[in-house]
């Protein structure tokens, strides 16, 4: 999500933020996303450096899914590509029926916008606004602001009486509940979170990511989920194990 400084998302409340409506690109699709032989290399000084090796999977609407594997398997970059923040070297992807590949990056950045919810291992909440309007934040940027909403999410995650505090003043899972009830802001298809409780104690883990599963059924939002924490895993519909850049 683009950091913007507090008096510009202020004085924006009606404005959008995008050169595209996202509202004006009809796709649908029973599937949340298509995945089609994603491959992605790097170049590095050691020369080029094949990460993901010819992907395919699909996910439905609604579903979660976890993707575990170890340290430098290329989940991140996987997640990156999913959520069209980065363009694959080749392959195919498709979000709820819309293809990524023939789209604009401004069409790209509003469907997004919209379409794609994003939970890190680090909230990124912005610092100089308060809880309730971080959460509200999505919908400034996809032209749908949705002050009721942003309360409503606030309240599911147990936030109310926390809605005026600045991020600096809540715990850390507190934080990461406030990340979740944002990505849910603009109703996406697909929820993409990497490591979402990586950084929160067992118990606080199980909270958050129960809340992150059982919001998202609830509202019927796809998920992608990287995790390390196999404790998790059983609490997913489906799970992709990664390893040296291929589905095992
Ligand atoms: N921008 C980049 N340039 C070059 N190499 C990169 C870049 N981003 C990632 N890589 C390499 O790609 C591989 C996969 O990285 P990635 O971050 O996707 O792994 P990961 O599975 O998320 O690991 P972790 O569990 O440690 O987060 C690693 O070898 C990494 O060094
Ligand atoms: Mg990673």
């Amino acid at each position: 999500m683009a950091l913007l400084p507090g008096y510009l998302v202020r004085r924006s409340a009606h404005v959008s933020l995008l050169a595209v409506n996202p509202a004006s690109i009809s796709v649908s699709s029973a599937l949340a996303l298509e995945v089609l032989d994603l491959r992605h290399s790097f170049q590095t000084d050691a020369g080029r450096l094949e990460v993901l090796k010819g992907l395919s999977f699909t996910l439905g609407a609604g579903r979660v899914l976890a993707i575990v594997g170890p340290s430098g398997s290329g989940k991140s970059t996987l997640l990156h590509l999913l959520g069209g923040l980065e363009t694959p070297t080749s392959g195919e992807l498709i979000w709820g029926g819309m293809s990524l590949s023939g789209a604009s990056q401004e069409v790209l950045a509003a469907r997004r916008a919209l379409e794609v919810g994003f939970v890190f291992q680090h909230h990124y909440l912005l610092e100089d606004l308060t809880t309730l309007e971080n959460v509200g934040l999505p919908g400034l940027i996809a032209a749908q602001p949705n002050d009721a909403r942003a309360a409503q999410l606030l309240q599911r995650v147990g936030l109310q009486d926390r809605a005026n505090f600045f991020p600096r003043a809540l715990s850390g899972g507190e934080r990461q509940r406030a990340a979740i009830a944002r990505a849910l802001l603009t109703k996406p298809r697909l929820i993409l979170a990497d490591e979402p409780t990586g950084s929160l104690d067992r118990a606080n883990a199980d909270l958050v990511f129960g809340m992150l599963v059982e919001l998202a059924r609830l509202e019927n939002t796809a998920v992608v989920v990287v995790t390390h924490d196999e404790s998790l895993v059983s609490r997913v519909d489906e799970v992709i194990r990664l390893e040296d850049g291929q589905i095992v």
